[in-house]
Parts: structure tokens; sequence; C-alpha cells
């Protein structure tokens, strides 16, 4: 076993395709995705990769993001075969706990159980990736009144409306209002809508993203639907609905075939059942695997 590096890429992107055939992820990331995600990544303590002859057969990479509830990491794994899975999981939740995370996430496909409670995980909750299949049919999106639709604001309003949305959120992770995401979003495809008086009410972005066809089966290029937010106090009013239906509407404009999405399966406000109304159905679930260590404050939680 030894650190990665940046010219291990390829080779991951490899694993990670091989993994998408096996049905054991949704896809591999697009690209812009994958460059946000590795700006910065700190291959030497937060990589490792199994070699064979030269090649990585196995690779882990580890994340970290600050919660409400404190410090969570995440192990992302790809590899051929279980036990060098489970030898780079071990190593992940060794590093997470070392560098002092409260709780490691590990997702896994539904049904991908193996080994995963002697490494002291359990199952949390499940994920879904929820799936148009084309963006015909678009249903109307009206919002209700008095609110009225705009695009592109500042980011700070965009995150500030989002961290008000999502506060209650599974392992909320603030954005920061003065660090915009790079590369920079599509102004047109940050939508708000906006009280009578002007004040943020809901929030939704979105995202082109083009996959390799010959390993992704959704039409591409596929449009993102990357977040869906509505302050509380402006909920079950059908915002959402319009929002996400105007997005999917530009996401089509903007040359997208098909639409994705990802939400948890326990979400407490039921944003499945928005989207489903919107045409979506389940194309992928996840099982999200937790190990909790001393001061993690989440409220237990169980499958329905
Ligand atoms: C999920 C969320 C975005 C929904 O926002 P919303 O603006 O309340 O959504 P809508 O009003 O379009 O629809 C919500 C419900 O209200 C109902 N509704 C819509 N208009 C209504 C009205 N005038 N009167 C009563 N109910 C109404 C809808 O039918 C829907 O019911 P359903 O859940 O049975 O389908 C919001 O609750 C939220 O921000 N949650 C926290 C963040 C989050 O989890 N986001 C999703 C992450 S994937």
């Amino acid at each position: 076993m030894r650190p990665g590096r940046p010219d291990d890429l390829p080779a991951l992107l490899e694993l990670l395709a091989e993994e998408v055939r096996k049905d054991l992820r949704d896809s591999v990331p697009a690209g812009a995705y994958l460059r946000r995600q590795m700006v910065g990544f700190d291959w030497e303590s937060r990589s490792r990769v199994i070699e064979e002859g030269g090649c990585p057969r196995a690779m882990a990479l580890v994340t970290a993001r600050e919660t409400t509830g404190g410090p969570v990491a995440r192990v992302e794994v790809a590899a051929r075969d279980q036990a060098d899975r489970t030898q780079l999981l071990r190593w992940g939740l060794g590093l997470s706990r070392a560098a002092g995370a409260q709780v490691c996430q590990v997702w896994q496909p539904l049904g991908g159980s193996e080994g995963m409670a002697e490494l002291g995980l359990v199952a949390t909750r499940p994920f879904w990736r929820m799936d148009r299949p084309d963006l015909d049919d678009l249903p109307g999106a009206v919002l209700p009144d008095p609110y009225r639709l705009t695009d592109g604001p500042p980011w700070r309003v965009t995150a500030e409306t989002y961290n008000c949305a999502f506060e209650e959120h599974w392992r909320h992770s603030p954005l920061s209002p003065d660090l915009p995401p790079e590369p920079p979003q599509p102004l047109d495809l940050r939508l708000l809508a906006l009280t009578g008086q002007g004040t943020p009410a809901a929030v939704v972005w979105c995202e082109v993203e083009e996959h390799d066809d010959t390993v992704d089966r959704r039409r591409q290029p596929v449009g993102v639907v990357g977040v869906v937010g509505t302050v509380p106090g402006h909920r079950r009013r059908g915002l959402a609905f319009a929002l996400a239906a105007e997005a999917l509407r530009r996401l089509r404009r903007h040359g997208a075939r098909s639409a994705s999405l990802y939400v948890d399966g326990l979400n407490p406000t039921r944003a499945y059942e928005v989207y489903r109304r919107l045409g979506f159905t389940i194309g992928f679930e996840y099982e999200v695997f937790e190990a909790r260590w001393q001061g993690d404050e989440a409220r237990p939680t169980r499958r329905r």
C-alpha cells in the first residue's frame, strides 16, 4: 500500500467505471465535480493505493467536512476485490478517527453490507439518486402568489438562503457566503424565489454534467439538480416544485437530455415526494454506513 498521487487519477476513474458497470456505484463523478473535490486534496496523507504490477488495483480517498454536529469524514474506496476494499476501509477509518472526525461515512450500494459490521460500521440511512429519463413534458413552473422568480443572485444571498433552508438537514455542512463555488455556476441555473418584499424564500441550483456514455446509461448530458431548499415558514406552498420545474426547463435549454438528483431516503421534509411529482423515480440506492466516535451529537436514526 502506498499514498496516492494526482497522476493516479486516470486509474481511479477506470476503477470507478468498473464499479459502475458492476452496479456497485451510480456513476463516475463528472470532470467538473471531480476537479472541485480534488482542489487542494492532500494525496500524501489522505489517499492510499494497492498496486499490482505497477498498476493501481484499489484506491481509497478520505475527505472530511465540518457539519453543525461536528466533523464528518467519508472514506471512498474503489476496489476489484473485497479483501482490498476491507483493508483500505480499515485504513481510512483509522485515519478519520485519528484526524478528529466524530463520524465517518461509507457509502455502499444497497445490499453491500458485507464486512461492514466487523469494521464498526452501522447502516444509518438510504440515500437515493433519482432520475428523470428525459426532459420532455415538464410541468408548469408558476410560483404561487405573491412570490416571484429571480436568477443569478449574489453568492452570499444564495449561500445564506441555502444555510437557512438546510439548517435541520441530516449532517448539514453550512456553506461559506464568502467562498463562491469553483468553477463558477452559470448564473441562470441559480434560482431564487423572493417574497413580495424581496426576501429569499427558496433556492434551487443545478448544472449540466457530461458522463462517458460507454459507462453511464443516462441520456447525456445529464442535468443535475444540486440543491432544492425552501426556508421554513415558506414551505408547503408549492415553491420547491415550481422552482425545480423551472430549473429543469433551463437545464433542457442548456442541452441536458435527462436529469438526476440525490436525496436522503429518510428526509423528514419528504423532498422525494416533490421529486416524484416532477417525474423522478429512484435510479440507484445507496446505504450510508457510519462509524461514530465520542462526541457525535447526532440523534439516533433508524430505517423505516
Ligand atoms: C423539501 C423541501 C425543499 C420542500 O419545499 P416546499 O417548498 O415546501 O415544497 P412544495 O411546497 O413544492 O411541496 C411540499 C408539499 O407541500 C404540498 N403543497 C404544495 N402547495 C401547497 C398548498 N398551497 N397547501 C398545502 N400543501 C401544499 C405539496 O403537495 C407537497 O406535498 P407532498 O410532500 O405530499 O408531495 C423543503 O421542505 C426543504 O427545504 N427541506 C429542507 C431541505 C431539504 O431537505 N431539501 C431537499 C434536499 S434533497
